[in-house]
C-alpha cells in the first residue's frame, strides 16, 4: 500500500514520506533563519515587481506584503514557531504565510525558485555583514591613526629576523599596520562590487516563462543589476569565496598584529603597557597578566582560512547549476562574518588604551646597534664604497660588543682609528634622533614624515 505524504514539500511526486533521519539531516533552518530577514526583504521586493508585470494583482500584492511584514516581526519578537518539518528558512517563511493570508501565499513562488531565492539571500546577507565589518575596520584604523599620531617621536628598534636592525618611530610602525588594514578596506569594497548582483530570476536554472521584470527587483532591492546568466547566477558562490578570502587576509593581518603586541608585553621585551581591561590572570600564578584578546584573535585567523578552504573544496567539483551541496556555504560564512566583526571590534576598543613604554624602547634600539647602516652609508658619503664601509663598521660594532659601548658612546679618536674620513660630525648620523630623521623621503620612518603620512592617511579616509 502506497502513502501519500501531505506534507512534502512537492509532496505529489513523492510515494513515501521523507526519512526521519534524512529529514533532520537535510534541513538547514537551524542555521539559515540568520537570513530571515533578507529573505522576507526579497520576497516583497519579488511579489511588487510579480505585480507591477501584472503576474499578481495588486491586491494579493497587499497581502502578501503585509503577512510578510507580520512574519518579520513575529521573528524579531521571538514568537515565529521554526519547523524543521519545513527544510529551511525559505519554506518556513513561506509556510506561515500562506497559514496567515491563505491562497495568496502560494502565489508568492511564482517565477521564482529556492536556488535563485537563496543565493539573493546569501548576497543581501553579505551586503549588510560588509557594512558591519567595514565600520569595525574604519574604528580601528582611526585608533592607530590616533595612536600614531602621539607616537610620531617615539623611538624604537626596527626588527628583521626579529633582530634589531634599524631604529624606527612607534608611528611608523603602526603606520605599517594602518596601510595593510588600508588595503582590507579597499579589498572589501571591492569584492562587494561582484556580491552586489542579483540572481532573482534566475530561477532554478533557465530563468522564468513569466513577463518579469529584473530589472526593477534589482532595483527595489538595492542591487546594482541583474545577473547575466541564470545557469551562474544559481551555481556560483565565488562571491561568497571572495569574501572569505578578503576575510582571511584581515585575520591574517590581525594576528601578525596580535604576535607583535604578545611579544611586546612581554617581560622580556618590555615595550608597551597593554589595557589591564583587555587581559586576565592566571588562575595559579598570581603575577601573570595575560594578552588574552590579541592571543585569541590570532588563534581565531586560523578558522576563517579553515572557511576558505571549506568553500573553495565546496564548490571545486559542482556541476553546473545548483546542488544542495551549497546549502554547506551558510555556516562557514555566517562565521567568518561574525569572527571578523568581534575581532576588529575589540581591536578598535582596545589599540586606544595601548600604552609605549618609550624609554625601554629606546633603549633596546641603543643596545643592538642599531644605526650601524648610518655609520656605513656616512663613510660612503664621504666617498668610501658601500662594500667597504661595510666592513669598518663591522670592526667598530665589534669594538662596541666588547666594550659594551653603543657606537655614539665610542669617542671619535677611538671611531678615527677605523677611518680617517671619519670626523665630528659623525654623531650627527650616529644617535638614533639622527637617524630616524634622515629617512625623510615619502614612505620613511623621519617624524615629519609619518606626521604627513598620518594626515594623508585622514584624508584619504574621510573621502572614503
Ligand atoms: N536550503 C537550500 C540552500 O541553502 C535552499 C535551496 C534549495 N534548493 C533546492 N532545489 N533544493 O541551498
Amino acid at each position: 500500500m502506497t502513502t501519500v505524504n501531505s506534507e512534502k514539500l512537492s509532496s505529489a511526486r513523492f510515494a513515501q514520506a521523507t526519512d526521519a533521519f534524512v529529514e533532520v539531516f537535510t534541513a538547514s533552518v537551524d542555521f539559515d533563519q540568520r537570513m530571515a530577514q533578507q529573505d522576507i526583504q526579497g520576497s516583497i521586493a519579488h511579489a511588487t515587481m510579480l505585480a507591477h508585470c501584472g503576474i499578481l494583482t495588486e491586491k494579493e500584492r497587499d497581502v502578501i506584503v503585509s503577512g510578510l511584514k507580520q512574519i518579520g516581526e513575529e521573528i524579531v519578537n521571538g514568537e515565529f514557531v521554526w519547523s524543521i518539518k519545513q527544510e529551511d528558512v525559505h519554506m518556513n517563511i513561506e509556510a506561515r504565510l500562506t497559514d496567515l493570508i491563505g491562497i495568496a501565499g502560494k502565489k508568492l513562488h511564482t517565477g521564482r525558485s529556492r536556488n535563485d531565492q537563496v543565493a539573493t539571500d546569501i548576497r543581501l546577507y553579505l551586503r549588510s555583514e560588509i557594512k558591519h565589518i567595514s565600520d569595525q575596520l574604519t574604528r580601528l584604523q582611526t585608533a592607530i591613526l590616533d595612536l600614531a599620531e602621539q607616537h610620531a617621536d617615539t623611538i624604537m628598534p626596527g626588527f628583521t629576523h626579529l633582530q634589531v636592525a634599524q631604529p624606527i618611530t612607534f608611528g611608523h610602525h603602526l603606520m605599517a599596520w594602518f596601510e595593510m588594514l588600508s588595503r582590507d578596506q579597499e579589498r572589501l569594497q571591492d569584492c562587494r562590487k561582484r556580491i552586489n548582483i542579483m540572481p532573482l530570476g534566475a530561477a532554478a536554472l533557465a530563468g522564468t516563462s513569466y513577463p518579469i521584470d529584473r530589472f526593477m527587483t534589482a532595483d527595489l532591492l538595492g542591487f546594482n543589476r541583474p545577473s547575466a546568466n541564470s545557469l551562474d547566477s544559481v551555481s556560483d558562490r565565488d562571491f561568497a569565496i571572495e569574501f572569505t578570502a578578503v576575510g582571511s587576509l584581515i585575520m591574517m593581518h590581525l594576528s601578525r598584529f596580535s604576535e607583535e603586541l604578545i611579544l611586546w608585553s612581554s617581560a622580556q621585551f618590555d615595550f608597551i603597557e597593554m589595557p589591564d581591561a583587555f587581559c586576565t590572570g592566571s588562575s595559579i600564578m598570581p603575577q601573570k597578566k595575560n594578552p588574552d584578546v590579541p592571543e585569541l584573535v590570532r588563534g581565531k585567523s586560523g578558522r576563517v582560512t579553515g572557511h576558505l578552504m571549506s568553500l573553495l573544496m565546496l564548490m571545486k567539483s559542482q556541476p553546473l547549476a545548483y546542488n544542495k551541496d551549497n546549502q554547506e556555504d551558510k555556516e562557514p560564512l555566517f562565521d567568518t562574518a561574525d569572527t571578523l566583526i568581534n575581532c576588529l571590534r575589540a581591536y578598535a576598543d582596545m589599540v586606544p588604551h595601548i600604552s609605549a613604554k618609550k624609554a625601554n624602547m629606546y633603549n633596546s634600539a641603543k643596545r643592538g646597534f642599531a644605526t650601524a647602516t648610518d655609520l656605513a652609508d656616512y663613510l660612503v658619503r664621504k666617498g668610501m664604497a658601500f662594500r667597504d664601509a661595510h666592513e669598518i663598521v663591522g670592526l667598530a660594532v665589534r669594538l662596541g660588543l666588547e666594550s659594551k659601548r653603543d657606537l655614539s658612546e665610542i669617542p671619535l679618536s677611538e671611531l678615527q682609528q677605523f677611518s680617517a674620513l671619519i670626523t665630528a660630525d659623525v654623531f650627527d648620523f650616529l644617535t638614533l634622533e639622527g637617524s630616524v630623521a634622515s629617512r625623510k623621503h615619502i614612505g620613511g620612518t623621519a617624524p615629519d614624515t609619518v606626521r604627513n603620512a598620518i594626515q594623508t592617511a585622514r584624508q584619504n579616509m574621510s573621502v572614503m
